[in-house]
């Protein structure tokens, strides 16, 4: 099957069908437009979501699809927000915009043959993406994956997930709720050392996917170091989310006096120790962002003028770069810049 040709492009997906996974949990699978789209299990979509007040730009793993198609597994969050949006308006027949697939949280990461992956919530949606690749591609892998869900209905992908175990004989699968209801067996409670250790003994020297709320992760890379495994073993990924909270670019840049930043016409300054992103909420103009990280591609900006330092983290695809658009969380000004929200 041909895939459409990679483009900074915005695809149009119509929305082929939605399905119930929990009470609060529901499908979409999407048609793009534009002919079959290819992705690599792991990497998510940033939707554009028509949100009454304006756009808003969300980052939501794909979690599946075949035949160029595309899921995104979604779970409603708070009312007047881009999620509950998705549940109540997107519908079979109606359409949706959204950027290009990306992110760099997939299985090329891999390299170590006793892998975990630990999610929370709505990330196990990427885990599933990578799991149904290893189950065609390498059914025999180690893995073991502990999940964290609030309570036994809102555990995703149940009944796949036993179907996969069947044909993966080295396949562990830990499940812990926090409200267990009568005749749950599983683990129960939040996810901690001991709990973790217990599912997972080996954690330490398994190459960890971490997905879930940001204290989640947090808190699983801290177990992960506790138990002895390296920085370089865990990788994580977030979904959703709008504020950033820390500054992105791991290495610190020298502080010197700054550059002239203009965002859609508006001219405030950057400081040569924050990137774009930060510069600009400190002086009140919001840009869009998800991860903070250079990895969900919410924050892409245009740059129309100047010298920059960027450093994407999966979060742009080359055709975006090559267009000259850049991830304002992940990028420093080298000179007087213009940017324009894209
Ligand atoms: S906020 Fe995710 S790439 Fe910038």
């Amino acid at each position: 099957m041909d895939m459409q040709a990679p483009s900074a492009a915005l695809l149009s997906l119509s929305c082929i069908a939605v399905r119930d996974e929990t009470p609060t949990v529901k499908t979409f699978r999407l048609r793009a437009d534009g002919g079959p789209v290819g992705f690599t299990p792991g990497q998510a979509l940033v939707v554009k979501v028509p949100l009454p007040g304006g756009p808003a730009w969300r980052s939501f793993t794909i979690s599946g699809g075949t035949g160029g198609d595309l899921e995104l597994t979604i779970k409603a969050q708070a009312p007047g927000g881009a999620t509950r949006w998705l549940h109540e308006n997107l519908r079979e027949g109606s359409g949706i915009e959204a950027r290009p697939p990306r992110g760099a949280f997939t299985l090329g990461l891999r390299d170590n043959d006793r892998l975990a992956f630990v999610s929370g919530g709505s990330g196990a949606t990427p885990m599933m993406a990578m799991l149904r690749q290893l189950a065609d591609t390498d059914p025999e892998a180690d893995l073991a994956w502990f999940h964290a869900a609030r309570d036994p209905a809102e555990v995703l992908f149940a009944r796949e997930l036993a179907e996969l175990q069947a044909r993966m004989p080295n396949l562990a699968v830990a499940i812990s709720v926090s409200r267990p209801g009568p005749g749950w067996f599983g683990y129960r409670g939040r996810v901690s050392r001991g709990r973790l250790a217990s599912a997972i003994p080996d954690l330490g020297r398994r190459q960890v996917f971490c997905c879930g709320p940001q204290g989640f992760m947090q808190e699983v890379r801290l177990i992960h170091a506790a138990e002895g495994g390296a920085r370089a073993q865990f990788h994580t990924e977030s979904f959703g989310g709008v504020a950033p909270a820390a500054a992105p670019i791991a290495e610190a840049a020298p502080e010197g006096p700054g550059f002239g930043l203009t965002v859609n016409g508006r001219a405030i300054g950057i400081r040569a120790d924050e990137t774009l992103l930060q510069a600009s909420l400190r002086q009140g103009v919001v840009i869009p962002c998800g991860c903070g990280e250079g990895m969900c591609g919410t924050c892409m900006v245009q740059l129309v003028s100047g010298r920059v330092d960027s450093r994407p983290n999966g979060g742009l695809t080359p055709e975006e770069a090559a267009e000259g658009y850049v991830l304002a969380c992940s990028t420093r000004a080298a000179s007087d810049v213009e940017i324009r929200l894209a």
